[in-house]
């Protein structure tokens, strides 16, 4: 992962069960590029040892304010990083943290260090219940601290709620929204993602090979970027990106009922679902049997709306007296999986549909087949303008469209 490459990190435990999740946090972050500078509480070393910690991040544990040689080292431990992650944070930590307490290593720091500081609460529910947590919660929010769950479910003492730890990827992720900039800040992005499925009988259904993986980059990379992100999709294995709004749907017209419902809402739209063409012309209530004959069995298809060609002509259109009036410009990007001449038929499908970015790959080719974890992708803008990228991650071409789509909505002026 490009982006963490080169990231200072400092990591700060305390003293609860949930710190055994941590050492899978410091794999992470540096598995993804990140330098980790651990300090600890004392109470954290009760849950995790020294040299664990030691071992995965690579580098000496701090925890002791009074070391010998280290008096500077609250000052310099958090100058010397960009964002500081608290994980596990305890009731007993965030209380410290609010009244501004300074009494080891850790909260000495966080009181000297003026940069991002996130913290994963850990608690039992009732604790972090309590009127004193709650209080602290919002007084630290308020001064900028910025939270990562807790997350519902088993806690350790056995009981059922509020409280657990988030998990290791979950935070990390937080962590990069963090330090990501915002160029999509207060703009909603609606997506659609997937392929859809179009119903023969209750058991038999035609569809295509989409994984979902290009749309669920972008909009995993449009979050980061602070858009509100509404996501019509498909049924696929891939997951909608935590903070989105995600719309599940099956066939193409409930993608296309969906899509047109939150169209007027929206500043950009862009749609990558691999919608189904056709669908059958009758959907069987019970499923088909075969008679034995062995005589071929006809279909019969019939075509679905355009959802692209939809929003296309609706933005186009003078909206219809006494309605709500459109957005003035909702930016429309298509995307067009191709096999073969791949840029003549995206050049002539941009025109056809009418969209402002109509984003190009041959699925034929080495690396942007479906289901891969990368993808070669031409832009063809309304305007003529073209760019051929090489291979890259769907991450990365998911961050560059997210860069080129803010890029366009600043040039627009959309609301
Ligand atoms: O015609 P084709 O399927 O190649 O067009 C691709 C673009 O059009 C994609 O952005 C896709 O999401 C969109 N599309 C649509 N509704 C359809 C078919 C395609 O929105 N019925």
């Amino acid at each position: 992962m490009r982006f963490w490459k080169e990231k200072r990190l400092l990591l700060g435990i305390s003293g609860g069960i949930a710190a055994c999740k941590t050492p899978e946090l410091i794999r992470l972050c540096r598995e993804a590029g990140a330098t980790v500078t651990v300090v600890v509480t004392e109470a954290a070393l009760q849950f995790v040892t020294r040299t664990t910690l030691e071992a995965l991040s690579g580098g000496p544990v701090h925890g002791d304010l009074f070391a010998p040689g280290g008096s500077m080292e609250h000052i310099h431990l958090g100058r010397e990083t960009e964002l500081v992650i608290l994980a596990p944070a305890t009731a007993d930590l965030l209380a410290r943290m609010a009244a501004g307490i300074g009494n080891d290593l850790l909260t000495t720091l966080l009181l000297a260090h003026q940069g991002p500081v996130l913290a994963a609460p850990a608690m039992n529910c009732r604790m972090w219940r309590h009127p004193a947590t709650r209080r602290n919660v919002a007084l630290l929010q308020g001064d900028g601290l910025h939270l990562v769950g807790p997350e519902t479910g088993t806690l350790a003492c056995g009981e059922e709620g509020e409280g657990r730890m988030a998990e290791p990827p979950a935070i990390l992720e937080a962590g990069r929204r963090l330090l990501t900039p915002q160029i999509l800040a207060g703009k909603h992005l609606l997506m659609t993602v997937g392929p859809t499925r179009e119903a023969l009988d209750p058991v038999r259904y035609l569809t295509n090979h989409s994984s979902g993986k290009m749309g669920m980059a972008i909009a995993a990379a449009a979050l980061r970027a602070g858009a509100r992100v509404s996501l019509v999709h498909g049924p696929t294995a891939s997951s909608p990106p935590s903070g989105a709004t995600a719309i599940p749907v099956t066939s193409a017209r409930e993608m296309a009922a969906a899509t047109l419902g939150l169209w007027p809402d929206c500043d950009a739209a862009i749609l990558t679902a691999a919608v189904a063409d056709y669908r059958p012309a009758t959907s069987q209530a019970q499923k088909m049997k075969k008679d034995g004959s062995g005589a071929a069995l006809t279909l019969e298809l019939v075509e679905n709306p355009d959802i692209l060609a939809t929003l296309s002509a609706r933005r186009a259109a003078p909206p219809p007296p006494g309605s709500t009036p459109l957005p003035a410009s909702p930016l429309l990007v298509g995307f067009a999986a191709e096999t073969g001449s791949a840029l003549d038929h995206g050049r002539e499908k941009l025109r056809r549909k009418g969209c402002d970015l109509l984003v190009v790959n041959d699925v034929a080719e080495a690396g942007s087949g479906f289901g891969e974890e990368t993808n070669r992708v031409s832009l063809l803008w309304r305007n003529g303008r073209e760019e051929h990228w090489p291979l890259l991650t769907k991450a990365e071409v998911g961050e560059r469209l997210v860069a080129q789509v803010a890029a366009a909505l600043a040039t627009t002026g959309a609301k």
